[in-house]
């Protein structure tokens, strides 16, 4: 049987980076499902597809294939053949993302690869419902949090960082919108799962996040 670990909560709690250090001193395969709805996203809003046309939303879906291969270790995702790792990370395709995942259509698809991906792999997963639909079943399960303003903090320094002019109060508006969004959508809102640990690491370091992880997972 495959390890598997799941990692839930809400965006910018810093899932990516704490799971990408765990994979890398366990030895499991990262899987960042963000990514898998973020590149779908990229899809719909090439098309010009608004993100409350659910009609249309749903019958592009089938022309859509969403892969990841790994390079490096580093997790790539494709795309229908064009890795488009490099084009996801922005506001605009996170929240369009955060938009159309609330459709059974594109969370159907997503769910069956991420569920595919766990059977034959140790992987430590992040994302919203995998500790409550993907990976029911999850050896450890860990709903990572932090408090918006902190969030917000993280963001605007990653922002600066990159020479951008960021505006404090519309990244933790933006964050508390998506918040809500992610929470509040009928079909597997964020929520913690019963059997999750609950990490707050409002107050934590990474270091500090990763070791209690991987204590969990001993
Ligand atoms: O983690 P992220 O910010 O890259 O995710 C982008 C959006 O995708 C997020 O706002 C909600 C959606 N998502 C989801 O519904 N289920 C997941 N397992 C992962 C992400």
């Amino acid at each position: 049987m495959a390890m598997n670990v799941a990692i839930d909560g809400p965006a910018g709690a810093g899932k990516s980076t704490i799971a990408k250090a765990v994979a890398a001193k366990k030895g499991y395969v990262y899987v960042d499902t963000g990514a898998m709805y973020r590149a779908m996203a990229l899809y719909f809003l090439r098309a010009g597809i608004a993100s409350d046309d659910e009609k249309s939303i749903s019958e592009k879906v089938d022309e859509i294939v969403v892969s990841i291969k790994y390079e490096d270790g580093a997790q790539h995702v494709i795309l229908n053949g064009e890795d488009v790792t490099g084009l996801i990370r922005t506001e605009e395709v996170g929240n369009m993302a955060s938009a159309t995942s609330v459709y059974s259509a594109v969370r159907t698809k997503l769910v069956a690869l991420q569920q595919e991906l766990a059977k034959t792999t140790d992987v430590i997963m992040d994302g919203r419902d995998i500790g409550t639909v993907v990976l029911p079943n999850a050896d450890v399960k860990v709903f990572l949090t932090a408090s918006v303003e902190c969030r917000a903090k993280r963001r605007f320094d990653e922002l600066k960082d990159k020479g951008a002019n960021p505006d404090f109060d519309q990244i933790a508006k933006d964050i508390e919108e998506r918040d809500y969004r992610d929470s509040h959508r009928e079909i597997s809102p964020l929520k913690q799962a019963d059997d999750a640990v609950l990490v707050d690491s409002s107050d934590m370091t990474i270091d500090e996040v990763v070791a209690a992880i991987i204590d969990l997972c001993k």
